[in-house]
């Protein structure tokens, strides 16, 4: 674990504001960067939590291109859905931004000049594919056909979605023009290339002593190197982008999106920073050799972040490589997977109309894809819910401040004389927070969670085993020994599930007081108890099911 006052870099992946995210994203790449964003402020340490939205590239041409309107319309509407849906959740951005900014196109010049100036980008003519009906090149998402890799048929020119390797347009069989239909043409053109072999070396060394990634992220990164590591064309035929700093290719060409939505997480540290009044505060992340790094991406995107970046980083000098990549798998939604670009699953602003957030976000940590891909429905979604957020969560801390209001005057009651059964309570909810601590800090989310969960259910048990309700009307001071007992849990427990539910934490703060750091907070006695009203609403699974199959998709 980190010494308390790290700086920590939470790095999320950049959205394409190019149509909806989905609940796939969501819990791919969102939800466990703020739940680990918020335990890290917790613990003590500097975090700093940045993203962006990704407003370059064919994703958004394409789109605007089939609705008739200007890849600036696409990016705005996207950009304002996304803005609100973290306004919903109560992601807890430090600095939420665009790669369309002045500030990032400057950062991006600067990172490209150095790389040239060292020879790590070099101008080459190869042979790219042209669409002669349409009179254009065309880059990526113009183009489809089969993966030379997995045979897959669907492949995207700048992707394999079915085994993930990124492509070269040129590289895919039977390549068809998305514009026209017709097979395209290869002719001659002029771009810029990263030396990606000039890192296969040290960036094997790296990866070969990189320790507690996840496997498949390790193996497949490792793979990659392996194979061989192929320069790149960082340039494309398109003229919706970031602009290049030189003027060697003429008009008509922009840097390919990959090259520069990775320097966003750089440039939004220096919006950040800028905006903070202190301009250099970036560096405490980018160069301190005690900070850490953490990349919170989708595993379609993982070269990008364990290879490509790194190799520019190594290639820059002087600033930190990704301390960890815990790339999730996919969320798939009823078996197909949740992603916008084949367009299954809910958006997420169709969940947040189904789910509290709160709720939402529960479910959605508990099914976290960490280690395979998993399976989620709106069923599903409500049967967490209902049967462990609401039964188990929601009910114990209804109950006990409940019967503290009715049975302890309305006011938290002196702990008195605790038995070693109350004791070992309370030890057991301290405990369950360090072990809880340590497996977000490791991102072990959803065993986090499960830690969480079971310490609420001992709270439930204490109270089934000591039936404060009956011991009320026998031996009150006893029951009240219980309840402040069972009040102190809870007020542990809270912490717990604190980075995970946010809305129902800061309910949870008015009647308990705020929580101070990762450990049980201290509960003042005599402090007022009210009444409570319940932290979440049990769903009606029925009316949710008509209701989804009318609008929502499910
Ligand atoms: N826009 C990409 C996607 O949605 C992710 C970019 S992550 C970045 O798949 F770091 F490169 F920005
Ligand atoms: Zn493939």
């Amino acid at each position: 674990m980190a010494e308390p006052g790290t700086p920590i870099l939470v790095a999320v992946a950049w959205p394409y504001a190019s149509g909806s995210r989905h609940l796939g994203h969501l819990a791919g790449a969102y939800l466990p960067a703020d739940v680990f964003a918020r335990y890290q402020r917790l613990a003590g340490n500097r975090v700093l939590m940045v993203s962006g939205s990704d407003v370059h590239g064919t994703p958004i041409t394409v789109r605007a291109d089939a609705e008739g309107v200007t890849p600036a319309d696409i990016v705005d509407r996207y950009h304002a859905e996304f803005l609100d849906a973290w306004e919903r959740l109560a992601i807890s951005w430090d600095c939420y931004t665009s790669t369309g900014t002045d500030n990032h196109a400057a950062v991006t010049h600067d990172i490209f000049l150095r790389l040239l100036e060292k020879g790590h980008i070099d101008k080459r003519t190869s042979e790219q594919f042209y669409d002669a009906e349409a009179d254009r090149f065309l880059p990526d998402r113009y183009i489809g056909g089969t993966c030379p890799h997995c045979g897959y048929l669907e492949a995207r020119g700048d992707q394999c979605e079915d085994c993930g390797r990124t492509l070269d347009p040129e590289e895919l069989v039977d390549p068809r023009s998305k514009i026209t239909g017709a097979t395209p043409e290869l002719r001659a053109t002029e771009h810029f290339y990263l030396r990606l072999s000039d890192f296969t070396e040290s960036l094997g060394a790296w990866l070969d002593g990189r320790e507690g990634w996840r496997r498949h992220v390790l193996n497949f990164s490792k793979g990659w190197v392996e194979e061989g590591l192929q320069d790149r064309a960082i340039t494309r035929d398109l003229d919706w982008g970031v602009a290049l700093p030189v003027d060697d290719l003429g008009e008509g060409k922009k840097i390919y999106v990959w090259f520069e939505a990775v320097i966003g997480y750089l440039s939004a540290a220096k919006e950040w920073a800028q905006r903070s009044g202190d301009p250099e505060a970036w560096r405490e992340w980018w160069e301190g050799d005690d900070a850490r790094s953490v990349y919170f991406i989708g595993k379609d995107n993982i070269p990008f972040h364990t290879i490509i970046w790194p190799a520019m980083l190594t290639g820059y000098g002087g600033l930190n490589l990704p301390t960890d990549v815990p790339a999730n798998q996919y969320l798939t939604f009823k078996g197909g997977k949740a992603s916008a670009s084949r367009g299954v699953g809910l958006t997420i602003g169709e969940g947040l109309d189904l789910f509290e957030p709160d709720a939402l976000r529960y479910a959605l940590a508990a099914s976290l894809p960490e280690q395979s891909d998993t399976d989620i429905s709106v069923e599903e979604i409500a049967r967490r819910v209902n049967e462990e957020l609401v039964a188990t969560w929601g009910n114990l801390v209804n109950r006990v401040l409940s019967m503290v209001n009715a049975r302890c005057e309305g006011a938290v009651p002196e702990p008195g004389d605790r038995t070693a059964d109350d004791v070992a309570l309370l030890d057991g909810v301290d405990a369950a927070l360090v072990t809880a601590g340590d497996q977000i800090d490791r991102v072990e989310l959803r065993a986090a969670l499960r830690t969480a969960m079971d310490a609420a259910a001992a709270v439930n048990a204490y109270l089934n085993a000591t039936e404060p309700w009956k011991l009320a009307k026998t031996d009150l001071d006893r029951a009240r020994v219980v309840l402040g007992t069972a009040l102190d849990a809870v007020n542990g427990v809270r912490v717990a599930f604190g980075p995970y539910l946010p809305y129902s934490s800061a309910v949870l703060a008015e009647a308990l007081g705020p929580v101070d750091g990762w450990r049980r907070p201290d509960l003042a006695v005599g402090r007022p108890v009210e009444k409570p009203t319940p932290l979440f609403a049990k769903v009606d699974v029925e009316a949710l099911l008509a209701e989804g199959d009318g609008d929502a998709g499910a």
